[in-house]
This record gives C-alpha cells, structure tokens and sequence, in this order.
C-alpha cells in the first residue's frame, strides 16, 4: 500500500520503540523520513533500516524541549525534501511515581518533554505545514501520541498522566485554532494501551518495584490478563494508526483521539 506517496514526514523519538516502527511503516507506505531523537546512534540505525529496505530517510538530533532543535530538524526536511507534510509528536518520557515521592525535578522533566516538547513541534512545524497544505487536496497532519491515561485516570501514574491529558487537550484545541485560522492542518490524537517497548518495560518495572521486586515479568503478565483481547500491545499496532492518521484516509478526521488498547480502557 501507498497511501503516504510523495509525503514527508518528521518524527520526533523516532530512534526506537513506537516512533521508530512508525517511521519504518510509513516509509514503506511512501512516505520521506525524517528520524529525530536525541539517541544519534540508534536513530542512525533506523535511518540505515529504511533505506536497506528501500525507503527514503534521513536523520536529525533533535531534543524536543529545545527551540533550536526544532528549527534545524524542520530545516532538514524542507531542505532534503522539499517541504513538510506530517508531524508526529512521539517523543515522551515516562516517570512512574506516586505523587507524594516525585521530585520537582523529576516532574519539570516529564512536563519538559511530553508537554513543552509537543507545543514546540507544533508551534514551529505549523508554517511549513501550511505552506505543504496550500498543494495537497486534504491537507496536512498533526499526529500527537497521548495514552489511555491522558482519556482516563491514572491511580498509579498520576503525573505521567497529567502530561498526557494535556496533550489530549492541546490537540483538539490546536486542531481549533488552526482550523479558525485556515491553515488546513488536521491534528488527531493516538491513545495506546499497554505497549511492548522499553517504556513499556518501564512502567511493569515501576509497579514490581512497590511490591519490593526487581522482576517484571510477573506484573507484565498480570497487566496482559486484564487486557481484554488478550496480549499486550506491540509497537507495529500503534504505527499503523499513527500511519492512518497521517495518511489521507483520515482526511475528515481533525481534533480526534484513536484509542488502540485492546479494549483496556472499553470498561
Ligand atoms: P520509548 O521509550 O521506547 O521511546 C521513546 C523515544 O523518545 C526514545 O527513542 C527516546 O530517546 C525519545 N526521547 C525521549 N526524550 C526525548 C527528547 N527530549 N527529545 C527527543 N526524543 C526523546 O517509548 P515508546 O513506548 O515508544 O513511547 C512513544 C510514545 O508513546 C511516548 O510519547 C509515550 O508516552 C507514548 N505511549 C507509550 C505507551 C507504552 O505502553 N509504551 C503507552 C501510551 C503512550
């Protein structure tokens, strides 16, 4: 399929994980990468496994609460090809405290990246977007990755749950504004459930750890169990509706949130 034929995309935390299966799909589905991270060698890696396999790619540093960054990434895609047509706000991090241990520090740091990170994208990839949408029937594309905890309450990750209600928020408020102004940018909203991925791995171990172990696996297993279809989400599952959203199949979709939870959240 090549339904992001002749699209560029720029995603941010692209190196690994949920954003790095996103840029190796959307690129076999057409789309130009740009992979921004703040890991250089493992984004590398995904940029020399996109085009091993045939696809269009490029990398760029890029720490999402830096301006600077921004700015050179957004350069990297209209300089190397032509213009920018998706954004997809991946990058994130994951603090799994109670709210009566987390530092000040610690809880700058999620703010930092998870909200400031997807204002800053948003912000300073609007311009080219909508230069991009001026020649593309259905526009361009926002694609920000929120959670189930930013739909729903979080009694173990109360504060990783903040951010990620914020960026609910922030999405279809952006998807408001800019549809005020014009600019013919959609932005939608991806709520995965539980995913197979090092943060993943980071929440199973945040929950062993307060019962006094060391071992995820038999918290990975619980958490699996109560998910109604069965298994826990791997990263290929949430891609493909980051690609969804991206593509012009989600032309009418605009200040919307995908759940992808295997039922999770349906109770
Ligand atoms: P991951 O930890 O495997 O990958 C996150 C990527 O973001 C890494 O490559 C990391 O280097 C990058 N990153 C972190 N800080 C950055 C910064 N300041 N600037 C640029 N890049 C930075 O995590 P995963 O699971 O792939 O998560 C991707 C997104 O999906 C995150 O926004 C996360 O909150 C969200 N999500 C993940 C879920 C899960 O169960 N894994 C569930 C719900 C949402």
């Amino acid at each position: 399929m090549n339904r992001l034929e002749g699209k560029v995309a720029l995603i941010s935390g692209a190196a690994r994980g949920i954003g790095g299966e996103s840029a190796k799909l959307m690129a076999r589905e057409g789309a130009w990468l740009v992979v921004a991270d703040v890991l250089d060698e493992a984004g590398r890696q995904t940029v020399e496994e996109i085009r091993a396999a045939g696809g269009q790619a490029d990398y760029v540093h890029l720490d999402v609460t830096r301006e600077e960054d921004w700015t050179t990434a957004i350069e990297v895609a209209t300089g190397r090809f032509g213009k920018l047509d998706v954004l997809v706000n991946n990058a994130g991090v994951f603090i799994g405290k109670p709210i009566e241990e987390i530092s000040l520090e610690e809880w700058n740091k999620l703010v930092a990246v998870n909200m400031t990170g997807v204002f800053l994208g948003t912000k300073l990839a609007a311009p080219a977007l909508r230069e991009a949408a001026k020649s593309s029937e259905h526009g361009s594309a926002i694609v920000n990755l929120a959670s189930i905890a930013g739909l729903v309450g979080s009694q173990l990750d109360p504060l990783y749950s903040m951010t990620k209600g914020g960026v609910t928020l922030f999405t279809k408020s952006s998807a408001l504004e800019f549809g005020r102004k014009g600019y013919r940018i959609r932005v939608n909203s991806i709520h995965p459930g539980v995913i197979q991925t090092e943060m993943g791995e980071q929440t199973f171990m945040a929950r062993a750890r307060r019962t006094g172990s060391n071992d995820p696996a038999p918290v990975r297993q619980q958490v699996s169990d109560t998910i109604p279809w069965g298994r826990l989400g791997v990263p290929l599952d949430i891609a493909k509706g980051v690609a969804f959203l991206a593509s012009d199949d989600a032309a009418y979709m605009n200040g919307a949130g995908l759940v992808v939870d295997g039922g999770f959240t349906a109770a």
